[in-house]
């Protein structure tokens, strides 16, 4: 049997959270065509005692609770041993999502894309102990807020890393116009946002469509679109332009 070009297992205390986004939309197609795969992994079962305890107070006092590193490494030795005995000599990449991470960013999605194997770590409550923190590839936070846990961050990460395995888009092209295109090997100025869309009507409550549109000339709407990136890219986001 072969295996999906890309396994993910996902490490957390609420294995019910993912059910329905990866039973959804093209991610669900992806796994049931076996070109991704996604394991999870219930981290309560490498829980100490009859409680399954995961969590602790903070040494030094303070409010929350911290994921033991015992548990976190316990569970990551099971996922690690189960995917090796499938994947025999592939490594996996092993991520802490985490808010004091580093900004996932599309060109880190596409670099993750190639990896293979790729295990999530979901943090939750105040935080992971800091000693497990060498047992991980990378820690990772989707942005500059605060979520519950690292389920929702988990999820961000599975769906844009999956949308640059090859064959995951339906046409090849899908994925190559829109914003923070897959980074081509050219360049990186393709890291624009993408074009304004429009379907009918042609009129809508008086806002036509645009006319280079409607010409139906190839190469005038490939002009017009690349400008228009330019210009929304340069009054939205003009980081991005440098
Ligand atoms: Cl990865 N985890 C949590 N708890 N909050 C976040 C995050 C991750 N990324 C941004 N905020």
């Amino acid at each position: 049997m072969t295996s999906a070009s890309l396994r993910f297992d996902i490490i957390t205390l609420f294995p019910n959270f993912f059910e329905s986004p990866l039973g959804c939309s093209l991610i669900s197609k992806a796994l049931k065509s076996k070109l991704i795969e996604v394991n999870i992994h219930d981290m309560r079962k490498s829980g100490k005692g009859v409680h399954k305890q995961v969590d602790d107070r903070p040494f030094g006092g303070g409010p929350g609770m911290v994921l033991k590193p015992d548990v976190l490494l316990d569970s990551l030795r099971k996922a690690i041993s189960l995917g090796k005995k499938e994947l025999k000599s592939t490594k996996p990449h092993i991520i802490l999502l985490d808010p004091t991470g580093n900004i996932f960013k599309q060109e880190k999605a596409f670099q993750l894309s190639k990896k293979g194997w790729i295990i999530l770590i979901c943090g939750h409550y105040e935080g992971v102990d800091e000693r497990f923190k060498q047992f991980v590839s990378e820690e990772v936070s989707i942005g500059d807020y605060v979520l519950g846990g690292g389920e929702t961050a988990a999820f961000v990460l599975i769906d844009a890393i999956s949308r640059m395995v090859p064959g995951f888009l339906g046409k090849d092209e899908s994925a190559t116009n829109e914003s923070f295109t897959r980074p081509s090997s050219r360049s990186k100025s393709s890291l624009l946002l993408d074009y304004p869309a429009y379907t009918r009507p042609e009129n809508f409550l008086g806002a036509k469509v645009p006319q280079a549109l409607l010409s139906g000339n190839h190469k005038e709407i490939a002009k017009w679109r690349t400008n228009k990136r330019i210009e929304k890219t340069r009054k939205k986001r003009p980081d991005l332009l440098n």
